[in-house]
């Protein structure tokens, strides 16, 4: 079993093993420089004035709408427990192979996988390690590094308190009441998964992939990542790169967020491209609701006339499945389900 890490670091690379060459990364010419994601001061959200407060919710509606994705800044997760939390991760990557062994060729509800990207035929691979961690209602971590287990149950937990405040402003942002989605998701028992990607460089950033251009299962996915840059999102067509902010939390809609808001917030396809200078690490927390929640569009957001049912309900769970049995392809199992 190898690791793109274990790869790297067995010696000078340079070139990358053929199931590394996708047949087309997005030319770095449709990128768009122009575009810059909305910012959000979360602090207006949980203590502004009530004007600074409607407007706040009124933007996070909009950035919901035009990008699905948005920039949280002064947000109540501490510094230290954002920084503990990269380092505990990064220690977790420098285990030994065979520390790690014990979460390899785990399966989707596991609680805690490691491994290397593969696309579902296993005939490709992507230039990422991850970790997956189930981590809510029930929660998990490796037994090593042994910092792990308190600092990502503290971060996450922290991560699930800015979610939940989200979830209040995007009801109010669609004309529902505060604790509607917190309510009808039952997001106090709701899914927590935790996912830590690592990047290590590569010597041909051009030819391979982290990870291909997807939609996120969920309603809302929170994102931390260390200083390099590799996430670019799709915006009125062109892809945008999202460079880190210091101690901010990038957030963006997913699947689950689409079919609830039943179209009127659309999860937005996004990619990790790799570079051959610096290993990028991103912390993703994906927030759901319980396993066995069907999700189909809110009642008060169909109208039989103007917003017919866009989807049909279908359980977390299902969809995970549908999700993880599918080539990782844009928004295809979005479609499985109109
Ligand atoms: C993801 O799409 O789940 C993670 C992307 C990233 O590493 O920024
Ligand atoms: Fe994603």
């Amino acid at each position: 079993m190898f690791s793109v890490k274990g790869l790297v670091e067995k010696g000078s690379l340079t070139s990358i093993p053929s199931k590394f060459v996708m047949a087309s990364v997005p030319k770095q010419d449709i990128l768009s420089e122009v575009e810059v994601i909305p910012t959000i001061d979360f602090s207006q959200l949980t203590s502004g004035t009530p004007d600074q407060r409607s407007k706040v919710i009124h933007d996070i509606g909009s950035a919901c709408r035009e990008w699905g994705f948005f920039m949280v800044i002064n947000h109540s997760v501490p510094k230290k427990v954002m920084d503990d939390m990269l380092k505990a991760t990064e220690s977790f990557f420098d285990l030994a192979e065979d520390e790690k062994g014990e979460y390899r060729n785990k399966q989707l509800f596991d609680p805690i996988r490691y491994g290397t990207g593969f696309n579902v035929s296993m005939e490709k691979a992507f230039w990422r390690d991850y970790l997956k961690v189930h981590v809510h209602p029930h929660f998990n971590a490796p037994h090593k590094p042994h910092e792990f287990r308190e600092i990502s149950q503290e971060y996450c937990k922290r991560a699930r308190e800015v979610a939940s405040e989200l979830f209040r402003a995007i009801s109010i942002s669609l004309g529902l009441e505060g604790n509607y989605i917190n309510k009808a998701m039952e997001i106090g028992e709701g899914s927590q998964l935790l996912v830590v990607n690592l990047y290590p460089p590569c010597p041909k950033p051009e030819i391979a992939i982290g990870l291909p251009p997807h939609s996120d299962h969920g309603l809302l996915t929170l994102l931390i990542q260390n200083e390099v840059s590799g996430l670019q999102v799709v915006h009125k067509g062109k892809w945008v790169t999202i460079s880190p902010l210091p101690n901010s939390i990038l957030v963006n809609t997913g699947d689950h967020m689409e079919i609830l808001t039943n179209g009127r917030y659309k999860s937005v396809v996004h990619q990790a491209v790799v570079n051959n200078k610096a290993t990028r690490l991103s912390i993703g927390t994906a927030h759901g609701p319980t396993l066995d929640k069907t999700v189909r569009p809110a009642p008060e957001l169909v109208d039989g006339e103007s917003f017919p049912p866009a989807y049909r309900g279908i359980t977390y769970r299902e969809y995970m499945e549908v999700q993880q049995s599918n080539e990782l392809k844009g928004k295809s199992c979005l479609d499985r389900i109109r």
